[in-house]
């Protein structure tokens, strides 16, 4: 009722400004308007994964709450997870606006923010005064654009933020910190994740073994998929994400003036592609580790697709520019009606049924 309302009230008016403005506007609301606490999910909702339980498998994507000024507020709306940042060890002001582009009737966006972040001390201090709240709430961690270590960048993030930290997101697939894609690569990787897993150990007597997750992009070639899929499971991660904004251009874009913005695409138009790697990584994961799903989920069509596709829980971020706030229960309702439709008990049977077909099929242009 309150998000409806909500809903009808800001949208109109949040589509008329700026978007970066915009998302200033809905961070400030999120703090100061209350928001009730929502009824508890239905048990049928619930994955168990990462060694975590989450009520529901619908999550809010990095970038949205990057300081983590908002995140008890912003699983009030019905997440079942919220993942903060991408946080940086220094404040950094990323790069120049504008810098965040709607493509409204691609009901995509190209964003090339850069890692804009208070730093890590401002949102340490906030997720340490939540004290015990409950509510699932990850940190994606990344390295200062400056930074002469990135790895080291990295490492420290997982000691400090592990006491706060319900699981890591080591980001290293945003296109708009120059270099960052390469930590993707073979040896690069290697090292950066025995690193992070050995910060992950230094810090575990304080904090217990806090899962890391590995985010990557959905312009990896499959050979460099190969290597990072193989690199994640002899480092043992917990799991991936599948993915980041790409930096390609689908040829069905109708924005073509905004299309030539550089950046990250995100929300409709990169639905296709992100739901391929999915399905690519999953056949590759073999069940070594489970995957989240994120790229265009708007509805509960798309959200199901992700989750046969491979995902066993989803992320978004543009839908929710475009379609509201409405879209998460939306999505939930969807899911029940799917798990009743093939009496199923839980979502974990549907995960990867489609992802033989899905890397069958020719490739999305
Ligand atoms: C404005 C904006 C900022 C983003 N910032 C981050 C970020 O800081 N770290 C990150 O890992 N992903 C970031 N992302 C990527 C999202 O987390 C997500 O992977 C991507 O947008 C695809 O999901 P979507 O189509 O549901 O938006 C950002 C996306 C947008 C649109």
């Amino acid at each position: 009722m309150v998000i409806g309302f909500f809903d009808r009230l800001s949208r109109p008016l949040m589509r008329a400004l700026d978007p970066e403005d915009a998302h200033a506007l809905a961070i400030k609301a999120l703090r100061y308007v209350p928001v009730p606490r929502p009824p508890a999910d239905p048990g049928e909702l619930a994955v168990r994964a990462f060694g975590l339980n989450f009520p529901n498998p619908v999550g809010l994507a990095a970038g949205f709450d990057k300081n983590a000024q908002v995140p008890d507020a912003l699983l009030r709306l019905g997440f079942g997870f919220v993942e903060v940042g991408t946080v940086t060890p220094l404040p950094q002001a990323g790069n120049p606006r504008p810098r965040l582009f709607r493509l409204e009737s691609d009901e995509g966006v190209i964003n090339r923010l850069g890692f804009n972040c208070e730093g890590a001390a401002v949102a340490l201090r906030r997720l340490a005064a939540r004290g015990n709240e409950s509510g699932i709430i990850g940190v994606n961690i990344g390295a200062n654009r400056d930074s002469a270590d990135r790895a080291g960048d990295y490492a420290r993030l997982v000691e400090s933020f592990a006491p706060v930290a319900c699981y890591f997101t080591v980001n290293v697939s945003s296109p708009n910190t120059p270099g960052l894609r390469d930590l993707q690569q073979a040896t690069a990787l290697d090292d950066l994740l025995a690193r992070v897993l050995d910060a992950r150990e230094q810090a575990r007597p304080r904090s217990g073994p806090v899962p890391v997750l590995l985010k990557i992009a959905p312009d990896l070639a499959l050979n460099d998929l190969d290597d990072a899929v193989g690199i994640a499971r002899k480092h043992r991660v917990d799991g991936m994400i599948v993915g980041n904004t790409t930096i390609a251009r689908p040829g069905s874009l109708r924005e073509r003036n905004k299309a030539s913005e550089t950046g990250g695409l995100s929300g409709r138009p990169l639905f296709k592609l992100a739901t391929r790697m999915l399905a690519e990584t999953f056949v590759r994961a073999e069940g070594a580790f489970l995957l989240i799903g994120v790229g265009g989920v708007d509805s509960g069509p798309t959200a199901i697709a992700k989750i046969k596709a491979g995902a066993s829980l989803v992320q978004l971020y543009t839908g929710l520019v475009f379609r509201g706030l409405g879209v998460v229960s939306e999505i939930k309702t969807d899911l029940l009606a799917a798990l009743k439709r093939g009496h199923r008990n839980s979502l974990a049977s549907m995960v990867g049924s489609d992802a033989a077909d899905i890397t069958a099929e020719s490739w999305p242009g």
